[in-house]
């Protein structure tokens, strides 16, 4: 008996390195409970820690020398979106390219700084997102007397992993040309616009500034129409709609704003989803799991992780101000693959 076992496991360690060899692998002789990539864990990245580490690279790492761009990526673990913070201080300038993965700009200090976006400049305002989809050319200038710094978010994770990352430099110079007037993409887009702009089925780049985007946020939880959309998991919350095709801010990534008055504690739920978290204004706390919770507590500024399929729920932790959140999610990218699924109490 212990000869035939003993010949088996020559075979099978013979069939393994034929396997080896012709480039197969069997399944069963693999642990299919290890190999993959480390589960996302909860984090939060406190705004009093980075900062100075943002101020440090700044007069270390040489915008056109060292980089074409000043980025401070932060560890998140996500294979899709990614997130960081672009410091560009008075004076720079960074210049112009293009690539595949899209991103977004979420503006955190820092006035008059612009982003050039095929061909349009959007002056930059704390709160203000910018929306560069796939493809679009973009440089970045700061003219004014203070750093601009906005939190950058990306699906190069995505992008990278298809193996579909394509990048551009501009060529003629280091900034592409102002070819329309300010406002233009905010003009083109609006609902209520020229029969002669026809039908659009390219995503643009756009700017959804902070007073309109404030504006929407407290009609929705001045209303009781608005009340009723709130959610019961995220409270009153808006999505920054493509202004094209009304769908998720981008093919692969959403971005919401959302605000919990003061005192509110939301229920519990849990989605497929990945989200990151930026502290617009006022003081919450993000309570992951229900049992032996982690509670993670922010506040403006300060930017954190929420993993896919974490139980969680929000809560302001003022009893006077309300507390806002903007996000960036792989949302859509689950829907288009029929892998959302959400859980709620
Ligand atoms: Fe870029
Ligand atoms: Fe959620």
């Amino acid at each position: 008996m212990s000869t035939t076992g003993q010949s088996h496991q020559e075979e099978m360690q013979a069939l393994r390195e034929l396997y080896d060899k012709v480039g197969l692998r069997g399944y069963w002789d693999m642990d299919r409970r290890t190999g993959g990539p480390a589960p996302i864990q909860p984090k939060i990245w406190r705004w009093r820690d980075i900062y100075p580490a943002l101020q440090r690279a700044a007069a270390i790492v040489r915008l056109g020398e060292d980089t074409f761009r000043r980025a401070n990526g932060m560890n998140t673990g996500s294979r899709t979106i990614t997130a960081g913070f672009q410091y560009v201080a008075p004076g720079e300038t960074a210049a112009a390219h293009r690539h595949t993965a899209s991103a977004l700009r979420f503006v955190v200090q820092g006035h008059g700084g612009y982003t050039t976006s095929d061909g349009e400049q959007m002056i930059m305002e704390p709160g203000d997102l910018l929306t560069q989809p796939n493809w679009t050319w973009h440089d970045h200038s700061n003219f004014s007397n203070e750093p601009m710094i906005w939190l950058d978010g990306l699906d190069a994770g995505l992008v990278r992993y298809l193996e579909a990352n394509f990048h551009e430099n501009w060529t003629e110079g280091e900034m592409q040309p102002v070819i329309k007037p300010l406002g233009d993409s905010q003009q083109r887009l609006t609902p209520v616009r020229s029969p002669s702009f026809g039908k659009v089925t390219r995503r643009a780049p756009y700017h959804y500034r902070w007073s309109d985007t404030l504006r929407a946020l407290n009609a929705a939880a001045g209303s009781e129409a608005a009340a009723r959309d709130a959610s019961p998991y995220d409270g009153y919350i808006l999505e920054y709609t493509d202004p094209i095709s009304g769908g998720h801010t981008f093919v692969t990534i959403s971005c919401r704003i959302q605000m919990l008055l003061p005192g509110q504690t939301t229920r519990f739920h849990r989605h497929t989803s990945t989200t990151i978290y930026h502290g617009v204004a006022g003081a919450g706390m993000i309570r992951i799991d229900k049992e032996n919770p982690v509670e993670l507590s922010w506040g403006e500024k300060d930017t954190f992780i929420l993993p896919p399929w974490r139980w969680h729920q929000h809560c302001n932790t003022s009893a006077t101000q309300p507390a806002i959140l903007f996000s960036e999610s792989d949302l859509p990218v689950l829907e288009a693959l029929d892998l959302y699924r959400e859980d709620g109490d």
